[in-house]
């Protein structure tokens, strides 16, 4: 069920001069999200910007064995994300959610590849964790983190700590292999092909790994971006084109953010 609620900010740090991790003590509503859903957030004090933002689900918050809250990264691009880095602990936030549908998690464990670009990796450390908690061993699982420089490489150290292997690449060369994030991830599908590959991240490396997963028929699931007005299927604005189907358009909102990459025109 999707509820909004006000969220007191129990901590804004920030990692680099970009990013942030804000953690938001919120209704315990928000502790039956799954890895994929995300929140639209809103400055209680500031109407400006008037339209709520979307942002992942970065992780819940436990703490002594009970759930407190959420915690979103973001990345500071405009209007709203520069205000947020200014909501200090006595801060609240308009939340409304957990919205839209989650990565598909089987039952049985399986292979799989998560790429993330940039700040892509903000759904992603919540993915790794429920599916080392569903039984899936660490060396099943493979991370692919690209940036374009070494402050671009987000959550490494939460994916050491899965005990996952990491696969680093910058297009400048400053940390891991100077390549495309999906350059490791082609070569990785013709040593061992994965049951599934998940990616968040860029457009054009969301069209890259689609391509990868059709040529090699693997199952690919990813998070799309759009620009989202309501985040509730109210305001049409969030379009994506289906390749076949009764449905010519979806919404990213209700019917994403998680797509088959096969169903989808990137
Ligand atoms: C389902 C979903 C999940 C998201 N998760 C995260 C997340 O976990 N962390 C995070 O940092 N960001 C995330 N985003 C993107 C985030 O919503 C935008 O960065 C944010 O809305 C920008 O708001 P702003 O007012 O700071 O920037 P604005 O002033 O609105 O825009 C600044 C620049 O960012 C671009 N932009 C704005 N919104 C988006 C968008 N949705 N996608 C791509 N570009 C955009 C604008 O075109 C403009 O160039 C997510 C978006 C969606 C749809
Ligand atoms: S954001 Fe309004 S319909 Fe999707």
């Amino acid at each position: 069920m999707m509820i909004q609620s006000k969220a007191q900010v129990l901590w804004n740090k920030a990692i680099g001069s970009l990013y942030y991790k804000i953690g938001m003590a919120c209704d315990a509503e928000f502790s039956k999200a799954v890895p994929g859903q995300f929140v639209m957030l809103s400055l209680d004090s500031s109407l400006e910007p008037l339209l709520r933002r979307p942002f992942s689900i970065h992780k819940p918050i436990v703490q002594n064995g009970h759930y407190v809250g959420i915690e979103v990264l973001y990345k500071v691009v405009g209007t709203f994300t520069r205000k947020l880095v200014a909501a200090g602990p006595e801060a609240q936030i308009d939340v409304i959610g957990p919205l839209g549908n989650g990565f598909h998690i089987a039952d049985t464990p399986q292979r799989s590849y998560l790429v993330a670009g940039g700040i892509g990796v903000a759904p992603m450390v919540f993915l790794a964790q429920r599916l080392k908690d569903g039984g899936s061993p660490p060396e099943l699982n493979t991370v692919f983190l690209g940036g374009q420089s070494t402050q671009d490489l987000l959550c490494r150290e939460d994916f050491e700590k899965l005990n996952m292997r990491i696969h680093l690449t910058t297009d400048d060369g400053t940390s891991g292999d100077q390549c495309l994030v999906t350059d490791p991830l082609a070569l990785a599908v013709q040593t061992k092909c994965p049951d599934i590959i998940y990616a968040c991240g860029p457009p054009a490396m969301l069209k890259c790994v689609a391509g990868i997963a059709e040529h090699h028929q693997i199952r690919c699931q990813m998070s799309i971006e759009t620009i989202m007005a309501c985040g509730i299927g109210a305001c049409l604005g969030c379009n994506v084109e289906m390749r076949q189907g009764p449905q010519k358009y979806q919404h990213v909102c209700v019917d994403g953010p998680i797509f088959e990459a096969d169903a989808i025109v990137i």
